[in-house]
Protein backbone atom coordinates (compact mmCIF):
# COMPACT_ATOMS: atom_id res chain seq x y z
CA UNK A 1 0.00 0.00 0.00
CA UNK A 2 2.72 2.51 1.12
CA UNK A 3 4.83 1.19 -1.78
CA UNK A 4 2.33 1.71 -4.23
CA UNK A 5 1.42 5.45 -3.17
CA UNK A 6 4.89 6.11 -2.96
CA UNK A 7 5.16 5.22 -6.60
CA UNK A 8 2.01 7.46 -7.21
CA UNK A 9 4.05 10.56 -6.22
CA UNK A 10 6.82 9.70 -8.20
CA UNK A 11 5.15 9.15 -11.23
CA UNK A 12 2.93 12.64 -10.27
CA UNK A 13 6.30 14.60 -10.05
CA UNK A 14 7.64 12.98 -13.04
CA UNK A 15 4.75 14.03 -14.91
CA UNK A 16 5.65 17.12 -13.65
CA UNK A 17 8.90 17.62 -14.61
CA UNK A 18 8.76 16.34 -18.48
CA UNK A 19 5.81 18.48 -18.53
CA UNK A 20 7.44 22.15 -18.23
CA UNK A 21 5.96 25.35 -18.98
CA UNK A 22 5.88 26.71 -22.61
CA UNK A 23 4.90 29.68 -23.16
CA UNK A 24 4.34 32.75 -26.77
CA UNK A 25 7.44 34.23 -26.01
CA UNK A 26 8.90 37.83 -27.97
CA UNK A 27 9.24 41.35 -28.04
CA UNK A 28 8.52 43.19 -30.46
CA UNK A 29 7.82 46.68 -30.18
CA UNK A 30 7.68 47.37 -33.86
CA UNK A 31 5.88 44.32 -35.18
CA UNK A 32 3.54 41.40 -35.14
CA UNK A 33 4.47 38.62 -32.95
CA UNK A 34 3.76 35.02 -33.33
CA UNK A 35 1.33 32.73 -32.26
CA UNK A 36 4.19 29.87 -31.62
CA UNK A 37 5.01 28.87 -28.29
CA UNK A 38 8.81 27.90 -27.02
CA UNK A 39 9.44 25.78 -23.55
CA UNK A 40 10.44 28.15 -20.67
CA UNK A 41 13.92 28.33 -18.68
CA UNK A 42 13.20 26.29 -15.72
CA UNK A 43 11.36 27.57 -12.93
CA UNK A 44 8.90 29.20 -14.57
CA UNK A 45 5.15 28.98 -13.85
CA UNK A 46 3.67 31.59 -15.52
CA UNK A 47 3.15 32.81 -18.67
CA UNK A 48 3.20 36.83 -18.94
CA UNK A 49 1.66 39.20 -22.12
CA UNK A 50 1.69 42.84 -22.46
CA UNK A 51 0.23 44.38 -25.42
CA UNK A 52 -0.04 48.21 -26.67
CA UNK A 53 -1.54 49.49 -30.00
CA UNK A 54 -2.01 52.86 -30.30
CA UNK A 55 -2.84 55.34 -32.78
CA UNK A 56 -2.59 58.21 -30.42
CA UNK A 57 -1.05 61.68 -32.49
CA UNK A 58 -1.57 59.83 -35.53
CA UNK A 59 1.04 57.90 -35.59
CA UNK A 60 0.86 53.86 -35.10
CA UNK A 61 2.36 52.56 -32.35
CA UNK A 62 3.14 48.86 -31.38
CA UNK A 63 4.35 47.40 -28.00
CA UNK A 64 4.41 43.24 -27.94
CA UNK A 65 5.90 41.84 -24.99
CA UNK A 66 5.49 37.91 -24.23
CA UNK A 67 7.20 36.08 -21.69
CA UNK A 68 8.11 33.29 -18.96
CA UNK A 69 8.01 33.94 -15.22
CA UNK A 70 8.86 32.66 -12.38
CA UNK A 71 6.25 34.48 -10.58
CA UNK A 72 3.08 33.29 -9.46
CA UNK A 73 -0.11 35.78 -11.28
CA UNK A 74 -1.84 38.77 -9.20
CA UNK A 75 -5.32 37.40 -8.04
CA UNK A 76 -7.36 39.99 -9.30
CA UNK A 77 -5.36 41.69 -12.01
CA UNK A 78 -4.46 38.48 -14.03
CA UNK A 79 -6.42 40.49 -17.22
CA UNK A 80 -6.94 43.48 -18.43
CA UNK A 81 -8.29 44.84 -21.93
CA UNK A 82 -9.62 47.78 -22.79
CA UNK A 83 -9.54 50.04 -26.24
CA UNK A 84 -9.78 53.92 -25.15
CA UNK A 85 -11.58 55.87 -28.01
CA UNK A 86 -9.93 59.35 -28.13
CA UNK A 87 -10.59 60.90 -31.96
CA UNK A 88 -12.39 59.52 -34.60
CA UNK A 89 -8.76 58.34 -36.20
CA UNK A 90 -6.84 57.88 -32.44
CA UNK A 91 -7.63 55.30 -29.79
CA UNK A 92 -5.41 53.54 -27.59
CA UNK A 93 -5.53 49.61 -26.90
CA UNK A 94 -3.90 48.11 -23.58
CA UNK A 95 -3.84 44.60 -22.87
CA UNK A 96 -1.77 42.78 -20.08
CA UNK A 97 -2.53 39.11 -19.00
CA UNK A 98 -1.12 36.63 -16.83
CA UNK A 99 -1.65 32.56 -17.51
CA UNK A 100 -0.94 30.74 -14.45
CA UNK A 101 0.70 27.64 -15.26
CA UNK A 102 -0.20 27.76 -19.06
CA UNK A 103 0.23 29.62 -22.41
CA UNK A 104 -1.77 32.53 -22.63
CA UNK A 105 -4.42 32.51 -25.76
CA UNK A 106 -5.18 36.37 -27.07
CA UNK A 107 -7.82 38.11 -25.39
CA UNK A 108 -10.83 38.54 -27.88
CA UNK A 109 -10.96 41.90 -28.75
CA UNK A 110 -12.32 41.98 -32.09
CA UNK A 111 -14.05 45.14 -32.53
CA UNK A 112 -16.58 44.79 -35.88
CA UNK A 113 -19.34 47.54 -36.94
CA UNK A 114 -20.37 49.55 -33.72
CA UNK A 115 -23.56 51.10 -33.13
CA UNK A 116 -22.81 55.12 -32.02
CA UNK A 117 -24.87 56.37 -28.96
CA UNK A 118 -26.52 59.43 -28.02
CA UNK A 119 -24.01 59.64 -25.21
CA UNK A 120 -20.36 61.51 -25.25
CA UNK A 121 -17.25 62.12 -22.81
CA UNK A 122 -14.95 64.62 -22.57
CA UNK A 123 -11.58 63.09 -25.12
CA UNK A 124 -7.55 64.25 -24.90
CA UNK A 125 -4.53 62.65 -24.58
CA UNK A 126 -1.35 63.69 -23.23
CA UNK A 127 2.09 62.39 -23.67
CA UNK A 128 5.24 63.51 -22.92
CA UNK A 129 5.80 65.84 -26.44
CA UNK A 130 2.60 67.43 -25.84
CA UNK A 131 2.02 70.04 -23.04
CA UNK A 132 -1.60 70.29 -22.46
CA UNK A 133 -4.72 67.75 -22.87
CA UNK A 134 -6.72 69.58 -25.46
CA UNK A 135 -10.45 68.43 -24.39
CA UNK A 136 -12.75 67.84 -27.26
CA UNK A 137 -16.11 65.96 -27.15
CA UNK A 138 -15.89 62.73 -28.03
CA UNK A 139 -19.59 60.67 -29.00
CA UNK A 140 -19.36 57.30 -27.24
CA UNK A 141 -20.34 53.30 -28.81
CA UNK A 142 -22.73 50.92 -27.27
CA UNK A 143 -21.39 50.16 -24.03
CA UNK A 144 -18.51 52.53 -23.62
CA UNK A 145 -17.86 54.57 -20.51
CA UNK A 146 -16.14 57.50 -19.70
CA UNK A 147 -12.17 57.35 -18.52
CA UNK A 148 -9.67 59.14 -16.94
CA UNK A 149 -6.45 57.23 -16.86
CA UNK A 150 -2.79 58.20 -16.03
CA UNK A 151 -0.39 55.75 -16.78
CA UNK A 152 3.38 55.26 -16.40
CA UNK A 153 5.81 52.76 -18.25
CA UNK A 154 7.30 50.60 -15.35
CA UNK A 155 10.88 51.49 -16.89
CA UNK A 156 10.69 54.89 -16.88
CA UNK A 157 9.88 55.32 -20.91
CA UNK A 158 6.93 57.99 -20.01
CA UNK A 159 3.63 58.13 -19.33
CA UNK A 160 0.22 58.78 -21.26
CA UNK A 161 -2.26 60.47 -20.01
CA UNK A 162 -6.07 59.95 -21.78
CA UNK A 163 -9.52 60.78 -21.58
CA UNK A 164 -12.20 59.32 -24.18
CA UNK A 165 -15.15 56.85 -24.62
CA UNK A 166 -13.40 53.38 -23.53
CA UNK A 167 -15.30 49.86 -22.88
CA UNK A 168 -13.43 48.84 -19.83
CA UNK A 169 -15.55 46.95 -17.41
CA UNK A 170 -16.53 47.76 -14.12
CA UNK A 171 -14.49 45.39 -12.76
CA UNK A 172 -11.50 46.47 -14.42
CA UNK A 173 -12.16 50.15 -13.54
CA UNK A 174 -12.46 48.91 -9.83
CA UNK A 175 -9.07 46.59 -10.80
CA UNK A 176 -7.28 49.62 -11.66
CA UNK A 177 -8.55 52.55 -8.78
CA UNK A 178 -6.09 51.85 -7.00
CA UNK A 179 -3.50 54.77 -6.86
CA UNK A 180 0.27 53.06 -8.90
CA UNK A 181 -1.96 49.78 -9.27
CA UNK A 182 0.97 47.92 -11.58
CA UNK A 183 -0.41 45.60 -14.33
CA UNK A 184 2.28 44.16 -17.08
CA UNK A 185 4.78 47.03 -17.44
CA UNK A 186 2.43 49.62 -16.77
CA UNK A 187 1.64 51.50 -13.21
CA UNK A 188 -1.67 52.74 -13.67
CA UNK A 189 -1.06 55.97 -11.59
CA UNK A 190 -5.11 57.27 -11.44
CA UNK A 191 -7.91 55.62 -13.00
CA UNK A 192 -11.49 57.17 -13.23
CA UNK A 193 -14.34 55.63 -14.47
CA UNK A 194 -17.94 57.71 -15.20
CA UNK A 195 -20.98 56.73 -17.00
CA UNK A 196 -21.25 58.69 -20.44
CA UNK A 197 -23.33 61.31 -20.25
CA UNK A 198 -26.77 61.45 -22.58
CA UNK A 199 -26.60 64.28 -24.91
CA UNK A 200 -29.60 66.48 -24.34
CA UNK A 201 -30.32 68.29 -28.05
CA UNK A 202 -33.03 70.00 -26.21
CA UNK A 203 -31.28 71.92 -23.32
CA UNK A 204 -27.54 72.46 -24.99
CA UNK A 205 -27.12 75.67 -25.01
CA UNK A 206 -24.20 75.62 -27.91
CA UNK A 207 -24.97 73.14 -30.08
CA UNK A 208 -22.12 71.63 -32.36
CA UNK A 209 -22.26 73.42 -35.78
CA UNK A 210 -23.37 69.82 -37.56
CA UNK A 211 -26.41 70.02 -35.60
CA UNK A 212 -26.96 73.22 -36.26
CA UNK A 213 -26.32 72.93 -40.36
CA UNK A 214 -28.85 69.91 -39.77
CA UNK A 215 -31.49 72.67 -37.87
CA UNK A 216 -31.27 74.86 -39.95
CA UNK A 217 -31.41 72.62 -42.97
CA UNK A 218 -34.61 70.76 -41.71
CA UNK A 219 -36.14 73.93 -41.32
CA UNK A 220 -35.57 75.27 -44.32
CA UNK A 221 -36.82 72.26 -45.97
CA UNK A 222 -40.00 72.05 -43.61
CA UNK A 223 -40.38 75.77 -44.66
CA UNK A 224 -40.33 74.90 -48.62
CA UNK A 225 -43.38 72.25 -48.16
CA UNK A 226 -44.74 75.06 -46.51
CA UNK A 227 -44.59 77.64 -49.00
CA UNK A 228 -45.70 74.52 -51.45
CA UNK A 229 -48.52 74.20 -49.79
CA UNK A 230 -49.44 78.09 -49.49
CA UNK A 231 -49.05 78.08 -53.53
CA UNK A 232 -51.18 74.75 -54.19
C1 LIG B 1 11.01 51.13 -33.85
O1 LIG B 1 10.71 52.01 -34.94
C2 LIG B 1 11.12 53.34 -34.72
C3 LIG B 1 10.65 54.21 -35.86
O2 LIG B 1 10.38 53.45 -36.99
C4 LIG B 1 12.65 53.38 -34.56
O3 LIG B 1 13.06 54.69 -34.32
C5 LIG B 1 13.04 52.49 -33.39
O4 LIG B 1 14.44 52.43 -33.27
C6 LIG B 1 12.51 51.08 -33.57
N1 LIG B 1 12.76 50.31 -32.33
C7 LIG B 1 13.23 49.07 -32.35
C8 LIG B 1 13.45 48.42 -31.04
O5 LIG B 1 13.46 48.47 -33.39
C1 LIG C 1 -3.37 47.01 -33.84
O1 LIG C 1 -4.51 47.77 -34.24
C2 LIG C 1 -4.74 47.74 -35.64
C3 LIG C 1 -5.88 48.69 -35.94
O2 LIG C 1 -6.92 48.59 -35.04
C4 LIG C 1 -5.04 46.31 -36.06
O3 LIG C 1 -5.25 46.25 -37.45
C5 LIG C 1 -3.87 45.41 -35.68
O4 LIG C 1 -4.16 44.08 -35.98
C6 LIG C 1 -3.54 45.54 -34.20
N1 LIG C 1 -2.34 44.79 -33.93
C7 LIG C 1 -2.24 43.89 -32.94
C8 LIG C 1 -0.95 43.19 -32.82
O5 LIG C 1 -3.17 43.66 -32.17
C1 LIG D 1 8.99 41.80 -20.72
O1 LIG D 1 8.14 41.47 -19.63
C2 LIG D 1 8.80 40.77 -18.59
C3 LIG D 1 7.74 40.35 -17.59
O2 LIG D 1 6.95 41.40 -17.18
C4 LIG D 1 9.87 41.64 -18.00
O3 LIG D 1 10.54 40.95 -16.94
C5 LIG D 1 10.86 42.01 -19.08
O4 LIG D 1 11.81 42.93 -18.56
C6 LIG D 1 10.16 42.65 -20.27
N1 LIG D 1 11.09 42.80 -21.35
C7 LIG D 1 11.55 43.97 -21.75
C8 LIG D 1 12.57 43.94 -22.83
O5 LIG D 1 11.13 45.04 -21.28
C1 LIG E 1 -6.47 28.64 -24.16
O1 LIG E 1 -7.36 27.89 -24.97
C2 LIG E 1 -7.29 26.49 -24.75
C3 LIG E 1 -8.16 25.82 -25.76
O2 LIG E 1 -9.36 26.50 -25.95
C4 LIG E 1 -7.70 26.18 -23.31
O3 LIG E 1 -7.59 24.80 -23.06
C5 LIG E 1 -6.78 26.94 -22.35
O4 LIG E 1 -7.20 26.74 -21.03
C6 LIG E 1 -6.78 28.44 -22.68
N1 LIG E 1 -5.79 29.10 -21.87
C7 LIG E 1 -6.07 30.16 -21.12
C8 LIG E 1 -4.95 30.75 -20.35
O5 LIG E 1 -7.19 30.63 -21.04
C1 LIG F 1 9.48 60.82 -21.59
O1 LIG F 1 10.04 61.32 -20.40
C2 LIG F 1 10.88 60.39 -19.74
C3 LIG F 1 11.29 60.96 -18.41
O2 LIG F 1 11.37 62.34 -18.44
C4 LIG F 1 12.08 60.10 -20.66
O3 LIG F 1 12.94 59.18 -20.03
C5 LIG F 1 11.55 59.51 -21.97
O4 LIG F 1 12.61 59.31 -22.87
C6 LIG F 1 10.53 60.45 -22.62
N1 LIG F 1 9.93 59.78 -23.75
C7 LIG F 1 9.65 60.40 -24.89
C8 LIG F 1 8.99 59.58 -25.93
O5 LIG F 1 9.90 61.59 -25.09
C1 LIG G 1 2.16 56.54 -6.09
O1 LIG G 1 3.43 56.75 -6.70
C2 LIG G 1 3.88 58.09 -6.64
C3 LIG G 1 5.18 58.20 -7.42
O2 LIG G 1 6.06 57.17 -7.11
C4 LIG G 1 4.05 58.50 -5.17
O3 LIG G 1 4.45 59.86 -5.10
C5 LIG G 1 2.72 58.32 -4.45
O4 LIG G 1 2.87 58.59 -3.06
C6 LIG G 1 2.21 56.89 -4.62
N1 LIG G 1 0.89 56.78 -4.01
C7 LIG G 1 0.53 55.77 -3.23
C8 LIG G 1 -0.84 55.79 -2.68
O5 LIG G 1 1.30 54.85 -2.99
C1 LIG H 1 -24.15 53.89 -14.54
O1 LIG H 1 -24.90 53.09 -15.47
C2 LIG H 1 -25.29 51.84 -14.94
C3 LIG H 1 -25.94 51.02 -16.03
O2 LIG H 1 -26.24 51.77 -17.16
C4 LIG H 1 -26.24 52.07 -13.75
O3 LIG H 1 -26.61 50.84 -13.20
C5 LIG H 1 -25.51 52.91 -12.70
O4 LIG H 1 -26.39 53.20 -11.64
C6 LIG H 1 -25.00 54.19 -13.32
N1 LIG H 1 -24.15 54.87 -12.32
C7 LIG H 1 -24.27 56.16 -12.06
C8 LIG H 1 -23.35 56.72 -11.03
O5 LIG H 1 -25.09 56.89 -12.62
Amino acid sequence: MKGILIAGIFVAFAIAVIDSLSCRQCYSPNESCSNIVTECAEGSVSCVESLVNSTLGGSPYLYQNRSCSANDCPKNSAQVAFTVHVFDDQSFHFASQCCQGEACNDTNHETGTQAITNTQCSACYRSNTTTTCEEKTRQCFQGERCVHIIADFVNGLGRVELKGCSDISESTCETLAPENTTVGEFIFRSVICENATTINTLTTKTPPTSTGIKASFTSSVFGSLLLLKLLF
